[in-house]
């Protein structure tokens, strides 16, 4: 990436949220988000939960909220406040802060998807459509960032394979391509002449790694509406590998039979390749990969760890690069 660590001031050890406290306030982010009546809720106030602010979530995921399979973790979850402060959507700025501060902006309804290539049933499907048939279930991931940062995440989503299996793609189609919205007009990072970007965003999967079952499309994270600099309102998420490959904010999905050009490899590709799995044996050329810093962290606290191949997702998915070189295909 073009940005080196920030200041470690940014995110406090103290707001490290425990998975229990996580998990008691989500029943009440779910009423919130439902419009429950504030007699049926918990009898504590917004003021108590400072870091999650109460959100509208728009219709089509209103309903589907209602019935979210719950998950659980031993890990700590990162408070909401840092997972929604400290982020990477270059189309809003190179900063970390950037997106925001400038994601508001992005017209996230009505919002459309298009699907074709190698497929049965290509269209331009909206959310409700693409959701349909998917009750959405909550993943607690690890999202590790090739800058060496990562901050367990509560995302709520559904996998990518149900989609891709409603649209039935044809034999010769080998990788899926995704691509984000570019609307220079919402987007100032996309009209920065220091950008080095070739807008869309783009980013690319192998079929089997699509249709895995850890490979989600999310919609939302901690019980609530997906923030926009988060990717609204619609992301993937591919918890084994570097965080660039989970491509935000998605409005087109095409089924291809050449491995596409993620724009990370367009800009450097002996830097970022197209598997990007988390290793921590395969150096970035600029910097080890060995280690990195669980967010919240301090100065004082670094909270540095050892990086685990594909970020401890192995056992599920180390065979589907059985007998690569994943040096060579990093
Ligand atoms: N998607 C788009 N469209 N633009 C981006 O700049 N950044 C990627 C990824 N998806 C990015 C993107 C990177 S580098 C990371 S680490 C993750 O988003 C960060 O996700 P988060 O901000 O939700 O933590």
């Amino acid at each position: 990436m073009l940005i080196k660590s920030p200041p470690s001031s940014d995110c406090r050890e103290g707001e490290v949220t425990p998975e229990s406290v996580y998990l008691s306030r989500r029943g009440l982010m779910q009423g919130a988000l439902l419009g429950v009546a504030s007699g049926a809720l918990p009898r504590v106030g917004w003021a108590q939960y400072s870091d999650v602010e109460p959100a509208i979530a728009p219709p089509w995921l209103q309903r589907r909220l209602a019935d979210v399979q719950w998950s659980s973790s031993d890990e700590r979850v990162a408070p909401f406040n840092v997972a929604s402060q400290y982020n990477n959507f270059y189309e809003f700025g190179p900063g970390k802060t950037d997106p925001a501060r400038y994601a508001s902006t992005m017209q996230t309804e009505p919002w459309s998807v298009r699907i074709d290539g190698l497929v049965a049933k290509p269209g331009t499907y909206d959310l409700d459509q693409l959701c349909a048939q998917s009750r959405l279930q909550e993943r607690i991931y690890r999202l590790r960032c090739v800058e060496a940062w990562s901050m367990v995440i509560p995302w709520l989503g559904f996998p990518l394979a149900d989609l891709i299996r409603r649209v039935e793609p044809l034999g010769d189609a080998r990788y899926v391509r995704f691509e984000t919205l570019h609307r220079p007009a919402e987007m100032p990072g996309t009209r920065s002449r220091f950008s080095v970007i070739d807008w869309p965003y783009v980013e690319g999967l192998r079929m089997d790694e699509a249709m895995h079952p850890l490979t989600i499309l999310a919609v939302g994270m901690y019980g609530r509406v997906l923030p926009n600099q988060n990717g609204a309102p619609l992301r993937l998420v591919v918890p084994w590998k570097y965080g660039f490959k989970s491509i935000k904010s998605i409005v087109r999905i095409s089924f291809v039979s050449e491995q596409p050009e993620s724009s990370w490899m367009g800009i450097a590709p002996d830097e970022y390749g197209f598997y990007a799995n988390v290793n921590p044996s395969v150096s970035h050329p600029r910097w080890s990969q060995a280690q990195e810093r669980r967010l919240p962290n301090t100065l004082f606290s670094p909270n540095v760890r050892p990086t685990e191949l594909f970020n401890g997702y192995g056992e599920q998915v180390a065979d589907l690069y059985r007998g690569m070189d994943l040096r060579k295909h990093y």
